[in-house]
């Protein structure tokens, strides 16, 4: 596995929650790399596949061939499937008096990359994935890392595929729940995904031309949220839109998580129900609430994210070609460059509060409720 030696076999999984572009990543790595001679395989699930080949019966990791990505750039999901559970540097183990404890497996998942003779890994993967492939590269497998996640949330690069997609889907919803929300004289409170950044809800906020966002940049205070809807209907308009990100939280109170669980991230939701809840009580209107969830994860790939995908997935191959190694393709537009995961991988990229976007949100009269 070393930095010079030659590349003849290459693996590519995908991990973290899935994100539209996924498939579209695994084309292009795969024809690329077929073009240059290489065997390329897929992992299962994350690094499973490796780690518990015995989970799969038709075998943790198989090659991929030119027939195997045709006809899956349009489609969601990934062919190769992932999870959010087997993080190797924190295993969920069972020890010998029974317990459960976290467990850093990543030296033997180096060793079966050795086994099974792959030369290099083309990882796609959000922050998690991508740490995950920062320490495998410190152990001297050579990795290049590709930037997926609806959240957008990682820095060094100007975008990640999977955002896009999200936020138009958001966007759509938004713009059908005005008409029902005006008919019924509704306030609706929308709650999407994002985890601690509030893009997903920004965006989408302003594109669907929402009343009030709240995201976890900006803790928000209830009352002035529920003063901007009566400033609304003081100006005629008696239906309301509220999007708020997963992540957001009352100013000095706590972000909503559902369940903590060994070797995986907080899961995090509840915020939407809690905002209508107070704001049904400070207003007095009749406030619903909708959760997008996981609606924000399938789907059909946005051009934008095909294009960035297929760029992302030719991009790793070349990197590879070139010798390098511990690097994540990124979006510097219009180049694609390759930055340092340790770097890309150090700190999550937040909603700037003084950002273009929010100083437009706020010129349109959009309330962040503070
Ligand atoms: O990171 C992508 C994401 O969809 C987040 O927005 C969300 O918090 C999380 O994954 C949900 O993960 P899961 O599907 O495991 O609940």
């Amino acid at each position: 596995m070393g930095k010079n030696k030659k590349i003849k076999r290459i693996a590519i999984n995908t991990g973290g929650g899935d994100a539209p572009g996924l498939n579209a990543v695994i084309r292009a790595t795969v024809i690329s790399a077929l073009n240059r001679g290489w065997e390329v395989y897929g992992i299962r699930e994350g690094y499973n596949g490796l780690m518990k080949p015995e989970d799969y019966p038709e075998g943790g990791i198989f090659p991929l061939t030119r027939a195997s990505v045709r006809g899956i750039t349009h489609l969601g999901g990934t062919i190769l499937g992932t999870t959010n559970k087997g993080d190797p540097r924190k295993y969920p183990t069972r020890g010998r008096d029974g317990k459960w404890f976290e467990k850093d497996r990543t030296s033997e998942l180096v060793a079966a990359f050795r086994r099974h003779r792959l030369d290099a890994l083309v990882a796609l993967g959000g922050d998690g994935s991508l740490s995950i492939a920062n320490v495998l590269a410190g152990k001297g497998l050579r990795v290049i890392g590709v930037p997926k996640t609806i959240d957008n949330d990682l820095k060094k690069t100007v975008a990640t595929f999977g955002f896009d997609t999200a936020v138009s889907f958001a966007t759509d919803c938004l713009d059908r729940l005005h008409s029902t929300a005006e008919a019924h004289r509704r306030i609706m409170v929308v709650e999407v995904m994002g985890r601690y950044a509030g893009w997903i809800a920004l965006n989408s906020g302003i594109s669907g031309t929402a009343d009030a966002i709240l995201i976890p940049e900006i803790p928000y205070d209830i009352n002035k949220v529920a003063g901007a809807m009566k400033y609304l209907e003081s100006k005629g308009k008696y239906f309301g839109i509220v999007v708020v990100a997963e992540g957001a939280r009352p100013k000095g109170g706590k972000v909503c998580v559902i369940s903590r669980e060994l070797g995986r991230q907080e899961k995090l939701g509840g915020i939407g129900e809690q905002v209508r809840l107070e704001l049904q009580a400070l207003t007095g209107r009749e406030c619903r609430t909708v959760v997008l969830g996981h609606l924000l994860r399938g789907g059909s790939p946005t051009t934008f994210d095909r294009l960035l995908s297929l760029r992302f997935g030719a991009a790793a191959v070349r990197a590879l070609a070139e010798g390098r190694s511990g690097v994540m393709v990124a979006l510097d537009p219009p180049k694609v460059r390759y930055v340092p995961l340790e770097q890309a991988t150090k700190r999550l990229k937040t909603v700037p509060p003084d950002c273009d976007s929010i100083l437009t949100a706020r010129s349109l009269g959009i309330s962040f409720g503070d």
